[in-house]
């Protein structure tokens, strides 16, 4: 079965074509970094506009690549929540569209599912550019996933498709906004997980110490305490009080305190979701770990989980830890097999809605 998965929840237009939830057919990504970068973070009108332009292009290459035509595409999976309001409606309103004059099944995926389904991506078509680092196999369940990227931060528990429970989560800020916006302190650029990440393979981790938030529910996060005690630790490192403005502290650090702080920053934000992530394999023993989103990605995470952990770590190549179409299309896949598609008529998306109400297996 092959699907065309389409993505536009926030500032990447992405479109790929995915057959039996696992193999990559195809992969696009149209990213609008460079637009926002100017501005320091996603601007949603502009996101919106950026995706009216890129959408169809973006699909018709991903069919392409795909070496296919509209009937060879089975099935329409398209992020209907969480996210932008403007950019998932561009996504979605394309796909009923096109659901509707192809005559195709449409599925409503709900995108932070959809990340931890990077990881049952294990082949790719020989005829698609770069080859990637693909798993083996597919994670068994039960299967505990720790999603991480720049809206969401949460422990999620799968005991099979569509059958999960949210163990914990963020009560403020996702860690990747933590790492975009202390990023902006320190005069990084966006996005700043991966600007951070770089900066620290040359700083001191144990230069500066922040606390780490203490949480009522053992798994849930909160990175807005960390974020400021950041700021605070900058303001005092160049002789200022509390009141001196977040955005002219960069440019009285030199290239070493950057460093540093990154580095120290990012210690304690990765030991953060680790710690909670080792505490919830000891308590549910599931058969895999795997991470998902963008801050998947990065290395200091992959590499404590790997020391730490007592099975393997789990994890797809960074090209599909971003926001992409081919996670949609894989779960899209998986969710066919037990759901009715809905009525492209009617497809409303959902910018704001947990995944505690998302569950969708019926057994
Ligand atoms: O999953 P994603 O592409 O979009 C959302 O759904 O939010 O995640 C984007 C987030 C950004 O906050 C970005 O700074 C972070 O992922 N990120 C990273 C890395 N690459 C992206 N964080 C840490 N290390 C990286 N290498
Ligand atoms: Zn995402």
């Amino acid at each position: 079965m092959k699907i065309l998965g389409i993505e536009s929840s926030c500032d990447e237009t992405a479109a790929a074509v995915v057959e039996d939830g696992f193999r990559l057919l195809s992969n696009v990504v149209a990213t609008q970094i460079d637009i926002h970068a100017q501005y320091g973070g996603v601007v949603p009108e502009i996101a919106a506009r950026s995706h009216i332009e890129a959408i169809n292009p973006v699909i018709q290459q991903a069919l392409a690549d795909a070496d296919c035509a509209w009937e060879d595409i089975d099935a329409i999976a398209v992020t209907y929540a969480p996210g932008l309001i403007g950019s998932l409606l561009v996504g979605t309103l394309v796909a009923r569209t096109l659901a509707i004059v192809h005559h195709k099944p449409l599925y409503a995926i709900y995108h932070v599912e959809g990340h931890v389904y990077a990881n049952f991506i294990t082949e790719q078509s020989s005829t698609i550019q770069p080859q990637l680092e693909l798993p083996p196999r597919a994670p068994a369940f039960p299967m505990l996933a720790l999603i991480a990227s720049g809206l969401h931060t949460q422990l999620v528990l799968f005991r099979g498709h569509g059958d999960y429970t949210l163990i914990g989560q963020t009560q403020d800020d996702a860690v990747g906004e933590a790492f975009d916006k202390v990023a902006k302190m320190l005069g990084l650029p966006y996005p700043g997980g991966p600007a951070i990440s770089t900066a620290a393979l040359n700083g001191d981790p144990n230069k500066y110490s922040f606390p780490k938030a203490r949480m009522s529910n053992t798994y849930d996060f909160s990175f807005s305490g960390l974020k400021t005690a950041v700021l605070r630790a900058l303001q005092r490192e160049i002789g200022q009080d509390y009141t001196f403005p977040s955005h002219q502290v960069a440019e009285q650090l030199s290239e070493a305190q950057v460093h540093d702080f990154a580095a120290s920053f990012q210690k304690v934000a990765v030991e953060t979701i680790v710690d909670k992530t080792l505490r919830a394999y000891e308590e549910y023993q599931p058969q895999s770990v795997v991470i998902a989103g963008g801050v998947a990605a990065d290395r200091e995470l992959r590499k404590q989980l790997r020391q730490q952990l007592p099975i393997a770590i789990e994890y797809a190549p960074p090209k599909l830890c971003g926001d992409n179409g081919a996670m949609i299309a894989s779960l899209g896949y998986y969710y066919a097999q037990q759901n009715q598609p809905v009525d492209p008529y009617t497809l409303e998306v959902q910018p704001v809605i947990s995944m505690r109400d998302t569950a969708w297996a019926n057994h």
